[in-house]
């Protein structure tokens, strides 16, 4: 069994460089489905859910090869199957994306329902209705979906009545290759979104407005190949970002998009520390004592969720009092168990954490519940006195490139032991 050792106490200095978007790739892989020709795209990231779902296409009957660490290529012409229910699908949150695109290029998609992190319930309602609104019928055979519909799918209009990523990334890519112009309101405006409508536009789709409330797109018969690169990871930036300010120390994060970062370099500035941006970087400064804050987390621009527990842990050690409320997910504090295992006094009350900061944490031996939790106790491991072991790094594999390597080069006494 793999464990992170961590020994604690070190500052953290020098520069980090971001891969590309995990978020955006899940996304954009799929899309490919879609394409009439080869796609060449840069910038991925070389981590457990990428290698998963470009291995699902690939048995698909795509041709999938990497032309270097983070450039994949993948020619989708000659796929005609569109089933995908191995158990490799159900492994990630990101395969339902499969049915939009399944559907978008046959307007027929058999795919088994996905896993991934577990934050509670997590619906696709929204999705769904989005498919049928396109003129699919969509039918739930246990753990496995059925969507399709006779002839090509027919533009729309559709109001989600949630802001969801997933659902608004499906009815995207359902709606790309349909008859006529679908528009799609109070979606969400991640940047993952965004580089998705992007990559959509540079294979020849029409998709207006990502980035705002409503999309507008209007369906064509054919994508053609392209070459399209992927944006740096919001959400590995901001760990870093955290990791630099909770620790203490001097770090540059490049290969980012700073204005993805406002939520959270505002946020770090009120607890003390010192942020800069530059054109396509930002560097953090900090002393490692900080002030408690509050923070709610909300879908784009607001404080991503997907942050929340690495703040969490900045916070169990800063000075005073501070009040995380979860504002995207209706169960997202499993981890804090593994925090409190650490000394942190943390209460939960209902979607709140109410953070009383201590001094100092304690090395522990402790779980990695999801992706995201994963890495924020490598980063309580990092401020912690003494030796931290972190169990199921599966978690940290699915998300995070390099990432010992990445904390060791910044100066983090980190190793991967295997047991
Ligand atoms: N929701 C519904 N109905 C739906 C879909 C969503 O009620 O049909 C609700 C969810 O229950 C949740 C909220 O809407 O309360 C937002 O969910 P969303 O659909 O936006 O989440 P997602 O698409 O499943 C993506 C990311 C998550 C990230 C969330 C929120 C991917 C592959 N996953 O999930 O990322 O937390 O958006 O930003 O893009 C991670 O990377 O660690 C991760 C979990």
């Amino acid at each position: 069994m793999e464990k992170l050792k961590i020994v604690g106490g070190t500052k953290l200095r020098g520069n980090v460089r971001i891969s590309g978007a995990k978020n955006a790739a899940v996304a954009i892989i799929p899309a490919v489905l879609m394409v009439d020709g080869v796609c060449v795209i840069e910038n991925v990231p070389h981590i457990k859910d990428v290698l998963v779902i470009a291995d699902i296409l690939s048995d698909l009957g795509a041709k999938v090869k990497w032309l270097q660490d983070d450039v994949l290529e993948i020619d989708a012409t000659t796929v005609n199957n569109y089933i995908a229910t191995d158990d490799k699908v159900r492994s990630m949150r990101a395969s339902y994306y499969l049915l939009g695109a399944l559907l978008g290029r046959f307007h027929m998609a058999t795919v088994r329902l996905p896993g991934g992190c577990n934050f509670g319930e997590r619906p696709i309602d929204q999705h769904i209705k989005s498919f049928e609104a396109l003129r699919a019928s969509v039918n739930i055979d246990y753990d496995i979906v059925i969507a399709k519909s006779e002839k090509r799918l027919k533009a729309t209009h559709i109001y989600l009545d949630v802001v969801s990523v997933g659902a608004t990334i499906n009815a995207m890519l359902a709606a790309c290759m349909a008859e006529g112009t679908t528009i799609i309101e109070n979606v969400a405006k991640e940047p993952h979104v965004v580089d998705l409508a992007n990559f959509l536009n540079t294979m020849g789709a029409s998709v207006r407005g990502a980035g705002t409330d409503t999309i507008r797109i209007r369906g064509v018969e054919k994508l053609h190949g392209g070459t399209y690169s992927i944006i740096p990871d919001q959400i590995e930036a901001g760990t870093f970002m955290i990791a630099a300010a909770a620790a203490g120390g001097d770090v540059l994060v490049e290969n980012i998009i700073p204005q993805h970062m406002d939520s959270l370099s505002a946020k770090l500035s009120e607890s003390g520390a010192i942020v800069t941006e530059f054109e396509d970087s930002i560097r953090v400064e900090s002393n490692g004592m900080l002030k408690g804050v509050n923070v709610k987390t909300r879908p784009y621009p607001g404080f991503p969720t997907d942050l929340q527990p690495q703040m969490v842990t900045l916070l169990s050690a800063a000075r005073g009092k501070s009040m995380v409320t979860e504002g995207v997910w209706e169960s997202r504090f499993q981890y804090i168990e593994e925090l409190k295992r650490m000394g942190a006094d943390i209460v939960i009350a209902d979607n709140r954490a109410i953070i009383h900061g201590v001094d100092r944490l304690r090395g522990a031996t402790v779980k990695a519940t999801d992706l995201r939790a994963g890495a924020c106790l490598a980063i309580a491991g990092i401020i912690a006195e003494g030796t931290t072991y972190i169990l199921d790094l599966k978690h940290i594999d699915r998300g995070y490139q390099n990432f010992e390597e990445k904390l060791t080069s910044l100066g983090a006494n980190v190793v991967r032991i295997d047991e």
